[in-house]
């Protein structure tokens, strides 16, 4: 069964359950459609990666559909983004970050925090994006995006506790205030992988936030 979550007119579809009722084939006709073309790496990690990620339980893929059924604008029901959540550690140093986000992120430290680098498990924003194909971007905010996945990660957080997320984007001025606008603070920067081809840059700033 597909777990839907309402937020206005916006809902929420994780890409297993999406799997489950459609089936692979079908799943894959829909993901083929998105278009990200400011960005490669969340345009082909939908297409090609978000599948077999999902099925193997490395990453969770919750698409957003913009649903209407106004007089005004008649029925419809179009892809307006996604994003994928998995978990991972990151290192984070004393003097990235203030004395109060320190002191909140030692509680949840897994090393002894020697060095003053604490490594700590988070769930990571990997993607997110709009879909850009039929001006479908149009129909939501990158904000409310962002803020599905907080709320999602919230939830997950409230059964099994934890109070931090990070994400990693490419070092560019506009992202990095979309993030900062948002609530998250930069914390770091990270080497791109030999794989991460689809990136601009050779290395990602990589942002935190506390939920709270
Ligand atoms: C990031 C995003 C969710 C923000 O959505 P939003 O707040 O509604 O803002 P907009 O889409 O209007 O973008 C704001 C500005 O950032 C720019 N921008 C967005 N993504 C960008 C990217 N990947 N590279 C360069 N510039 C980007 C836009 O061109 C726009 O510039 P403008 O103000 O000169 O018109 C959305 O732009 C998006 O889906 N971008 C592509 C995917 C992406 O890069 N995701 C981040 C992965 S870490």
């Amino acid at each position: 069964m597909i777990n839907l979550e309402i937020n206005s007119e916006l809902i929420s579809i994780n890409l297993k359950d999406l799997i489950e009722q459609l089936g692979e084939d079908k799943t894959k006709d829909i993901l083929s459609s998105f278009e990200c073309p400011m960005n490669m790496d969340v345009q082909n990690f939908l297409r090609y990666k978000a599948i077999p990620f999902s099925k193997q339980g490395i990453s969770a893929t919750h698409l957003i559909y913009c649903y209407s059924n106004s007089e005004k604008w008649g029925k419809y029901k179009e892809l307006v983004g996604y994003y994928t959540i998995t978990t991972k550690n990151l290192v984070l140093h004393k003097k990235a970050v203030t004395n109060t986000i320190w002191k909140k992120t030692l509680k949840f430290c897994n090393n002894a925090p020697k060095d003053n680098k604490c490594i700590l498990a988070a769930p990571l924003i990997g993607q997110l994006g709009k879909n850009f194909a039929n001006g479908n971007d149009a129909l939501i905010k990158g904000s409310e995006l962002l803020e599905l996945a907080l709320n999602k990660i919230k939830q997950i957080q409230n059964e099994i506790g934890g109070k931090f997320t990070y994400l990693e984007c490419e070092d560019n001025e506009k992202l990095i205030s979309f993030y900062e606008e948002n609530g998250f603070t930069v914390f770091g920067k990270r080497q791109l992988d030999r794989d991460e081809t689809d990136i601009k840059g050779e290395h990602l700033i990589q942002l935190l936030k506390y939920i709270k």
